[in-house]
């Protein structure tokens, strides 16, 4: 008999991106996170998805703690955090699930300031600027 273990994945996102859709739509694009993750459930069936945001660092800190030993994988857009947060940097680095680090815009493109990641020396990998469907890309390493 076989049986299949559906691999349990949760997004994470940090401050701001609950204004997606809204927010300087010509870098972030049109569309709402909740519209997109429903398309992103529609699509990949075989993982079970959930969706965190805060604008909050110490609780972005303690999901990482919450799901970091026992979830199979981690898709994170610390957002403005990355560049700056030691804290975060560090429960990355704390965990055994795999972190894939995301961002929707080419941070190398912008300013100096988002060049810098405490995310990135403790992530799986990294999947940064095809606008949302980051996350889509970094969804598809899990399958
Ligand atoms: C971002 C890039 C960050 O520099 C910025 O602060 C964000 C979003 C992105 O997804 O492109 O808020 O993480």
């Amino acid at each position: 008999m076989y049986f299949y273990k559906v691999k349990k994945i949760i997004i994470i996102n940090g401050p701001n991106l609950n204004l997606l859709g809204k927010r300087e739509p010509e870098i972030y694009g049109t569309e709402s996170f909740d519209d997109y993750f429903k398309s992103l459930r529609d699509k990949f069936t075989s993982l079970d998805l959930e969706y965190y945001q805060t604008n909050i660092e110490g609780e972005l800190i303690d999901k990482i703690h919450e799901v970091g030993f026992s979830y199979d994988g981690i898709i994170l857009n610390a957002a403005a955090y990355t560049h700056t947060s030691v804290g975060i940097g560090d429960a990355v680095k704390g965990i055994t699930t795999p972190v894939i680090e995301v961002h929707i815009s080419n941070t190398y493109s912008r300013e100096e300031f988002r060049h810098q990641s405490f995310i990135s020396p403790n992530a799986r990998g990294v999947v940064l600027g095809f606008g949302l469907k980051s996350y889509n890309l970094a969804l598809q390493s899990f399958l």
